[in-house]
C-alpha cells in the first residue's frame, strides 16, 4: 500500500474514490461541504431527501459527480455531531473500509481526517485509518484450493490535512500503521493456519524469516535436547505426549545499544487437545489458535524491525504440542521446573502455564526492564471479560496503567483483573511446592497467580488473550491481537510517538 497526504479540496482531488462525512443532524463534514459546493448541491438534497442519513455505519457509493473530480464520491454517516471522538470516527472509517473491500477502487482519499475528533491527532488519525482499511482487507487463502476469493484492489490511500504542517504527523501515522497491520496478518496467518502446518518447527521458521531481513535481529532455536540440558522439565512434560519435536525461539532486536530490554514471552501451543486430561470433542479445533500469544510477539517484534526503532526488544517463545499418547504427562505427575520449583500436574490441560514458567524463568538472564507474557491461557478469561478485552494481571499498577493505556491508544482494548496473595491458597499441593490449577474459582487470577511464582523480582505483567485472540462461529478467524495495543506499548517506550 502507497500512502500520501493532500491539502486539495474534495472536489479538484482526482481520484478512484474521495469519501466524505455526514453528521447524524444532517451537518455536513468538511469535505462533504466542498463537494456541495462543487456540485450545486448535490449533497445536501441527498440528505433532503433522505438518502443521505449521517447515521453511523451508513454509506452511500456515487459515480461521476458532476462538478467532482474523483471517478466516485464515497457518503458515510459520522453518526452524532457533538462530541465527534476516536470511536466513532473508526466506526465511520470501517464503514469505508467494507465498501472498499468489496469495491474495484484502486485509490482513495479520505476527507474524515480534516473533521474535528476529540482527544487525538493527526498522527493518530492517520493510523486509525491505515490500520481499520489495511486490517480490514486481509484475506486468508493460503489452504483453499481453485477458484480464490480475490483480495480487493486497493492501492493507495489518500489522507486529507488542514495544514501542511500535519503532513509529518500524518505521513508518521500512516507508516506505524502499515507496519502494524502486516504485523496482524502475519499474526493472523500464522493463527489461521492448521496445526499440521503451523507447527513448532515452523513458528522456528518464521522467526528465522524475520531475523533474514532484519540486520538487527538474531534469533536462536533450541532444540529438545538444548532444552533438557536447561532443566526446562515443566516445558518438556507438556510436549512428551507428541512426536513433533518442541522449539525454544529467541529472537533479540538491538535498537538501543545497551539498554535493558523489553522481553515479550509468548504461548506457542500450536495444538492443545488437552492432553490426558482431554478436551470435549466439539470445537477442539479451534485449539489451533493456542499460539496466538507466540504469533502476537513474533509479529510484534516484525513490526519494531520493520520501524527501526530505538529500543531493544527480546522475545521468548516456548512452542510445543499438548497430545495424548502412552509418553504423555499424566495428572499426579510430580516434574521439577527449570527455577527449580516442583508442580503437581493435576490437569494436563493447563499446559500453557508449565511451558511459561520455564520460558520466564529462562528470560531472568535478560535482566529485563520489562517482561510481558501472552498467552490464550484460560477459558476462565473468557468468562470473565468476554471477547472484547484481554486481561492484564499484574503485581505493579503503574506497568498495569502503562499497559491499558497502550490498550486504549491502540484502540485494543484490555482490562485489568487483579492478582494478590489471597489467591495462592487455591494452589497448594499435598505433594509438590505448587499445583497447576486452582480450581473454578477465579481461573484466569489463579493462572497468573501461578505464574507469578516464577517472575519475583522482575517488572512483570501477564495478558491473557483467550477471549480476543480469534473469533468463533461464522467469522471464526484469527483478529491479529493484541498486535496493534503491544506495537504502541513500544512505540511509547522507544519514544517513536510525535
Ligand atoms: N488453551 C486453553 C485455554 C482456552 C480455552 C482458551 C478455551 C480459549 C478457549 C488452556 O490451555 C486450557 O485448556 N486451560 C484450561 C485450564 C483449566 C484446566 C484450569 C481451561 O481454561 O479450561
Ligand atoms: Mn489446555
Ligand atoms: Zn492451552
Amino acid at each position: 500500500m502507497e500512502f500520501f497526504t493532500t491539502t486539495s479540496s474534495a472536489s479538484r482531488r482526482a481520484a478512484g474514490c474521495v469519501v466524505i462525512g455526514v453528521y447524524a443532524n444532517g451537518k455536513l463534514g468538511v469535505g462533504a461541504t466542498e463537494v456541495d459546493a462543487a456540485s450545486q448541491g448535490a449533497i445536501s438534497k441527498l440528505v433532503k431527501q433522505g438518502d443521505v442519513s449521517g447515521r453511523a455505519g451508513s454509506s452511500l457509493l456515487i459515480a461521476g459527480m458532476s462538478g467532482v473530480r474523483a471517478q466516485r464520491v464515497l457518503i458515510v454517516g459520522l453518526g452524532k455531531a457533538s462530541g465527534f471522538a476516536v470511536p466513532q470516527f473508526r466506526k465511520a472509517v470501517a464503514t469505508v473500509a467494507s465498501v472498499i473491500k468489496d469495491s474495484k477502487i484502486l485509490d482513495m482519499v479520505s476527507y474524515l481526517n480534516v473533521e474535528e475528533v476529540a482527544d487525538t491527532d493527526a498522527y493518530y488519525l492517520a493510523r486509525y485509518t491505515v490500520e481499520t482499511i489495511g486490517s480490514a482487507l486481509y484475506l486468508f487463502t493460503e489452504t483453499k484450493s481453485g477458484k480464490q476469493p480475490r483480495a480487493a484492489p486497493l492501492k493507495k490511500i489518500g489522507l486529507a490535512i488542514a495544514s501542511r504542517s500535519a503532513a509529518k504527523k500524518a505521513e508518521l501515522g500512516a507508516e506505524h500503521a502499515q507496519a502494524i497491520v502486516d504485523g496482524m496478518s502475519l499474526a493472523k496467518d500464522l493463527g489461521n493456519l492448521p496445526p499440521n502446518i503451523c507447527t513448532p518447527a515452523y513458528l522456528a521458521k518464521t522467526a528465522q524469516h524475520i531475523d533474514r531481513q532484519n540486520k538487527k535481529v538474531t534469533t536462536k532455536v533450541l532444540g529438545e535436547a538444548e532444552i533438557k540440558r536447561l532443566g526446562m522439565h515443566s516445558f518438556l512434560s507438556v510436549t512428551s505426549g507428541t512426536t513433533l519435536p518442541a522449539k525454544f525461539i529467541i529472537m533479540q532486536y538491538n535498537g538501543a545499544g545497551r539498554d535493558k530490554p523489553v522481553v515479550l514471552v509468548g504461548k506457542g501451543i500450536t495444538f492443545d487437545a488437552g492432553g490426558i486430561s482431554l478436551k470435549p470433542g466439539s470445537g477442539m479445533d479451534e485449539m489451533k489458535y493456542d499460539m496466538c500469544g507466540a504469533a502476537a510477539v513474533i509479529a510484534t517484534m516484525a513490526v519494531v524491525a520493520k520501524l527501526k526503532l530505538s529500543i531493544n526488544l527480546t522475545v521468548v517463545v516456548p512452542a510445543c504440542e499438548n497430545l495424548p499418547s502412552g509418553t504423555a504427562t499424566r495428572p499426579g505427575d510430580i516434574i521439577t521446573s527449570m527455577s527449580g520449583k516442583t508442580i503437581e500436574v493435576l490437569n494436563t490441560d493447563a499446559e500453557g502455564r508449565l511451558i511459561l514458567c520455564d520460558a520466564l524463568t529462562y528470560s531472568r538472564r535478560f535482566k529485563p526492564e520489562v517482561i510481558i507474557d501472552v498467552a490464550t491461557l484460560t477459558g476462565a478469561c473468557v468468562i470473565a471479560l468476554g471477547r472484547h478485552r484481554t486481561a492484564v494481571m499484574t503485581r505493579s499498577d503503574k506497568l498495569a496503567n502503562e499497559i491499558t493505556s497502550a490498550g486504549i491508544a491502540a484502540d485494543d482494548r484490555a482490562w485489568q483483573l487483579p492478582i494478590s496473595d489471597e489467591y495462592d491458597q487455591q494452589l497448594k499441593s499435598n505433594f509438590a511446592d505448587l499445583a497447576n490449577i486452582g480450581g473454578r474459582d477465579g481461573g484466569a487470577i489463579t493462572a497468573a497467580c501461578f505464574l507469578s511464582n516464577f517472575t519475583e523480582g522482575m517488572n512483570w505483567a501477564h495478558l491473557d488473550i483467550a477471549g480476543t485472540a480469534w473469533l468463533s462461529g461464522a467469522r471464526k478467524g484469527s483478529t491479529g491481537r493484541p498486535v496493534p495495543m503491544l506495537s504502541e506499548f513500544v512505540l511509547q517506550r522507544a519514544r517513536a510517538i510525535p
